[in-house]
Parts: structure tokens; C-alpha cells; sequence
């Protein structure tokens, strides 16, 4: 019986690909919508590619713009790594369907509260929708099975040396989340970083005469660039780790540890604060991800791409 799912994206390079990788897994997961949420670019932005995105593929589901800023602080985007339209590369035609008119965190409570199935939370940007949903509707917690997030790191992070980017974007909203009592897989930075894909594959992709693979190529093409100026050998497929982690929990190795969010310090802002020793005699809350199985994982990814026209 495919696992119920509700994937709160902001799109984003990875966040399209981990949505291409769902859709392609009908038999393990049934999206019962994509919400989006600003990040990578603007709300209106992430919207219109995640829309661009399943068009092209032909896909059509339920999309749901949610809030266009963070709950408590000034909107932070990313154009230097996905670009001033947030998926630049390819040239995507207009979308073939249109946003739901119910917003998106609205969305989420609905579907939980209507699924006889506990339903799995994959959020793969800020935590903004997903936390206004549970601090909404506190009652849905319990028809939530787990929320599989790609946010965080154990170690270094990427926006700042302590933040990992969709965390830092709102790490109020992420400060909710963790501290819910929904089971949590964190897959953040420590095991996404090493999640890379390399020239090799986006070329496979690219010469494969699919359309949807020679896209997904073209995205990998653009978002090497900037891991490039980072000094990574390949691309860090962030979202997609999450959304594999969904698909197969053993793509990855976690550890229950007690993680809190920093939000007010000076450096520190955004920090996944993960307490491998027990220091703080906190209740471990959150399943950290600490290794993957890179190749399984790269293997899934082509596999899933490939399996579109
Ligand atoms: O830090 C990586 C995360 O930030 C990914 O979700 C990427 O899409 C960006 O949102
Ligand atoms: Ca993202």
C-alpha cells in the first residue's frame, strides 16, 4: 500500500528532482498534494516552478501556494545558487495547470485530518507551512506518522558555517517543528553532502534523449556551477535524499539524539543543535541521518529519472 505523502517544497533545483523522484514511486508513495513555500526564490516564484516542473513531466496534482515569508523574519532567498527565476538552466514551458486557490498550509490540515492513513510530512525548504499547520491544528499531529525533512546538520553548515539554509530561512518555524513530538528524520547536510552526483551521471542523463532526464540534466548542469565555487566534486542532491529516505529508510543510517534550534544567536542562528552525548539530559526528539548509502541512492535517482518519457 503506497505511504501517503505531502511534499511542502520550495523550488529549487533539488526540490524539483525529489519531486520528479515521488511521482515516479506511485507504487510506494500516493502525494496527496505539493505545497509550496518561499526560499530558494520568492513564493510566487517556487510556485510557478513547481507547477513548471510537474507540467513538463505531465504531471497534474494538487498545488498549494503557503505563506511568502518566514513567521517572524524577513524573507531570504537563494538566487545564487538556483537563480532569479530559482530554476535556471533549462527553458520550461508554461505550466499546463494552475495553483489551488486554498492556501497551502490550509492544504496540509486538510489532508492529514482527511487521510485514513497516517500520513508522512516531506518538507524540503523552510519550515513556515508545515509549523503554521501544526501550531493551526495541533490536532493533526496525530494522523501525522513522521515528518522526513531535509534541513539541519549535525556538523558545518552551508548558509552560514553554523546554518543549514532552509533551517537559517526560518528557524522559529523549524523550532516548532522539532519540538512537535512528531517523529522527525532529520536529513541535513551530513549526509547530503555526501549525496553527490557527478559529471558522469548528468551526462548519462543528458544523452539519454528523454526529455525529462535531458531537463533534470540541464538543472544538474546549472546547480554543479555554484557547488563548483564551493569546492564540491559533484552535485549535493539535498531534497532528494529526503525524499529517498521515504521511499527506502534504509538508503540512510540515523541516530535518535536530542536536536534543538538556535535562534537568537549572534553566529549561530539557525543551528541544528545536536546533543551526541546526552550533555543536556533533553529527550532525544529527532532521528539524525549520519551516513548514506551514496551509491544505492545515485542509482534510484537515475533509475527514477530515466523511467520518464
Ligand atoms: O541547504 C539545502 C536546502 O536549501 C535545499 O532544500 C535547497 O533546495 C535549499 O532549499
Ligand atoms: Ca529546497
Amino acid at each position: 500500500m503506497p505511504k501517503p505523502i505531502i511534499i511542502d517544497c520550495d523550488p529549487g533545483h533539488d526540490d524539483a528532482i525529489a519531486l520528479l523522484l515521488a511521482f515516479a514511486k506511485p507504487e510506494l508513495v500516493k502525494v496527496l498534494a505539493v505545497t509550496v513555500s518561499a526560499g530558494n526564490q520568492t513564493l510566487e516564484k517556487t510556485v510557478l516552478n513547481a507547477l513548471k516542473v510537474l507540467s513538463f513531466a505531465g504531471i497534474e496534482c494538487e498545488v498549494a501556494a503557503g505563506y511568502d515569508r518566514p513567521l517572524m523574519r524577513e524573507l531570504e532567498i537563494a538566487p545564487e545558487v538556483h537563480g532569479e527565476s530559482g530554476l535556471d538552466g533549462p527553458i520550461l514551458p508554461e505550466p499546463t495547470f494552475q495553483a489551488s486557490s486554498k492556501h497551502g498550509v490550509q492544504t496540509i490540515i486538510d489532508h492529514v485530518r482527511a487521510s485514513s492513513e497516517k500520513v508522512t510530512l516531506v518538507p524540503t525548504g523552510p519550515l513556515t507551512n508545515v509549523a503554521a499547520a501544526l501550531i493551526g491544528a495541533p490536532d493533526i499531529k496525530e494522523n501525522i506518522d513522521r515528518i522526513v525533512l531535509m534541513g539541519g546538520a549535525a556538523r558545518e553548515g552551508n548558509w552560514t558555517p553554523a546554518a543549514e539554509f532552509n533551517i537559517l530561512v526560518d528557524p522559529e518555524a523549524a523550532s516548532v517543528v522539532f519540538q512537535s513530538g512528531v517523529p522527525i528524520t532529520m536529513v541535513g547536510l551530513d549526509v547530503t553532502h555526501e549525496a553527490q552526483v557527478m559529471a558522469s551521471d548528468v551526462q548519462l542523463l543528458l544523452d539519454s534523449g528523454k526529455k525529462v532526464g535531458v531537463m533534470v540534466g540541464e538543472l544538474l548542469e546549472f546547480f554543479g556551477e555554484f557547488h563548483k565555487t564551493m569546492g564540491f566534486a559533484g552535485m549535493p542532491l539535498h531534497d532528494p535524499l529526503a525524499m529517498a529516505t521515504v521511499l527506502d529508510p534504509t538508503i540512510v543510517e540515523t541516530k535518535l539524539l536530542p536536536v534543538r534550534i538556535e535562534t537568537q544567536g549572534q553566529y549561530t542562528t539557525g543551528r541544528t543543535v545536536v546533543d551526541f552525548y546526552g550533555v543536556t539530559g533533553e529527550k532525544p526528539n529527532v532521528d539524525v541521518a549520519l551516513r548514506v548509502d551514496r551509491e544505492r541512492f545515485v542509482k534510484m535517482i537515475l533509475e527514477a529519472m530515466l523511467s520518464y518519457e
